[in-house]
């Protein structure tokens, strides 16, 4: 068995790569952003368009990141100039780790609402939401209590820390999910809940759903940012890429979907709209819970998921940031977590503030116009657009031609093939998916968004 002996950290097992990387990708992204993005884009139709674009797009790039990155065993930075040398891919490697810093300082305060929620019935029991997220005081004490926990896993190191918590925390996940799934889908009239969830009507898509759904499977998967080539790059040669890779993304996938079937069923059988945007698992949940048997217990039960999967997942985000000081920098793990953790910190009051708090920081319309981006004008949702769309959709287009074009599709290849039996077809299908079809469809995509923005 392998053990933590070089510098840098390394699996100990399969399941603990494949517990660590899904803990990565399930997320906020599955539980909050999934079903109210699901919810505002129509439902089964664009559930549909999601899992193409997962299939198509997410899972040929994702082995393109983990080959990546266990080839040279670097982080996203390294691992680009292990190839090129000095070079301008390098600044691809420096968005990943800019990215996950942003990423990591907004997702922390929404992490934090979570983990308030969890005990909301005390710490604040007639409060609403929108007064709740707008107390500056109690969302700036919950964000530095979720930055503490990720910083106090990530300090413990890639096996220690990373892999033993991944390996408590997703099987809890889990069974709380289906929980509350058996609680929401056995009320009464939850019936059509599931069939807006289930029956596609594409009569409202249109290239619109595409970004959209594009962007929430890059969130969703944790691609674009280099995670994967982070978490690829502690993998060992003997283990199989293909299995590991491809177990992640339909755990990941399958938690989205379920993550529906927690909620919609709930939100019909109680007529509300499921159009009801980001407050929509933070205001419409509790009321439903309010009005079911059970409820309080549930409600509990729901928002100690939501903060577990935040956890593995602002884990992975600290983590790819951690691997490039320790490997470029040569600073100490402990010196880079706490270093890092302190800057993610500082830039993630502004967000905190944006939600009612600050003015400025709350309705950015001096700089967005009236409309904002994508419809809203906070701080914190603006750089969910920026870093949680577009930066992620731009970096898995240079990563896919870097991996394909530059390093070469072929020494891509050769690396998954170590370990596993990818051989023939198959092996050309992804060459082909990797160079032609993943970059030219994301270019398409953040077209659309840049002119979304114009
Ligand atoms: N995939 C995570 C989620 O679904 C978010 C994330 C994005 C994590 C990018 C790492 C990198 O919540």
């Amino acid at each position: 068995m392998a053990t933590e002996t070089s510098k840098r950290g390394i699996w100990n097992s399969r399941i603990g790569f494949v517990f660590a990387a899904a803990g990565s990708a399930v997320g906020l992204g599955n539980i909050w952003r999934f079903p109210y993005v699901t919810g505002e884009s129509g439902g089964g139709a664009f559930v549909i368009i999601y899992l193409i674009c997962v299939a198509l797009i997410c899972v040929p790039y994702l082995f393109a990141e983990l080959s990546l990155g266990r080839h040279h065993q670097r982080n996203p930075v390294g691992a680009i100039k292990a190839i090129t040398g000095p070079s301008g891919w390098l600044l691809v490697g420096g968005l990943c780790v800019v990215a996950g810093m942003m990423i990591l300082s907004y997702y922390s305060v929404v992490a934090g609402w979570a983990i308030g929620y969890v005990a909301k019935d005390v710490i604040a029991p007639h409060t609403s939401f929108e007064e709740f997220i707008a107390s500056p005081g109690m969302v700036i004490t919950l964000l530095a209590l979720f930055l503490g926990l990720t910083l106090y896993v990530v300090i413990g190191g890639v096996q220690q820390g990373i892999e033993r918590w991944a390996k408590v925390l997703m099987p809890m996940l889990v069974v709380l999910m289906f929980v509350v799934i058996i609680r929401s889908v056995t009320l009464e009239g939850a019936a059509e809940g599931i069939s807006f969830y289930l029956y596609p009507d594409f009569s409202e898509v249109g290239f619109q759903t595409i970004m959209v759904a594009l962007g929430q499977a890059f969130f969703s998967l944790s691609l674009g940012m280099g995670t994967m080539i982070t978490y690829g790059s502690y993998l060992p040669k003997r283990e199989n890429i293909l299995n590991s890779g491809g177990y992640v993304a339909v755990f990941d996938t399958s938690i989205a979907i379920l993550a529906g079937f927690m909620i919609f069923p709930a939100i019909f059988a109680l007529g509300f709209d499921p159009a009801h945007g980001p407050a929509l698992v933070f205001v419409i949940l509790p009321e439903v819970f309010a009005e079911m048997p059970l409820g309080g217990l549930v409600g509990v039960l729901f928002f100690l998921l939501l903060s577990i999967g935040a956890l593995t997942s602002s884990i992975s985000l600290l983590e790819v940031v951690v691997a490039y000081f320790i490997d470029e920098k040569k600073w100490s793990r402990k010196k880079s977590v706490l270093t890092i953790g302190i800057l993610a910190f500082i830039l993630a009051i502004p967000s905190a503030l944006s939600q009612g708090a600050t003015g400025f920081l709350s309705d950015m319309s001096y700089l967005f116009g009236e409309e904002g981006l994508f419809g809203q004008n906070d701080f914190l949702s603006i750089l969910d657009f920026f870093f949680g769309s577009l930066f992620l959709a731009v970096g898995a287009f240079f990563i896919s031609i870097f991996v394909g074009w530059v390093w070469g599709a072929h020494y891509a290849a050769e690396e998954i093939q170590q370990g596993s039996s990818f051989g023939g077809t198959l092996m050309k299908v992804w060459i082909f998916m990797l160079r032609y079809i993943c970059p030219a469809f994301i270019f398409i995509v953040i077209m659309g968004m840049l002119f979304d923005i114009i």
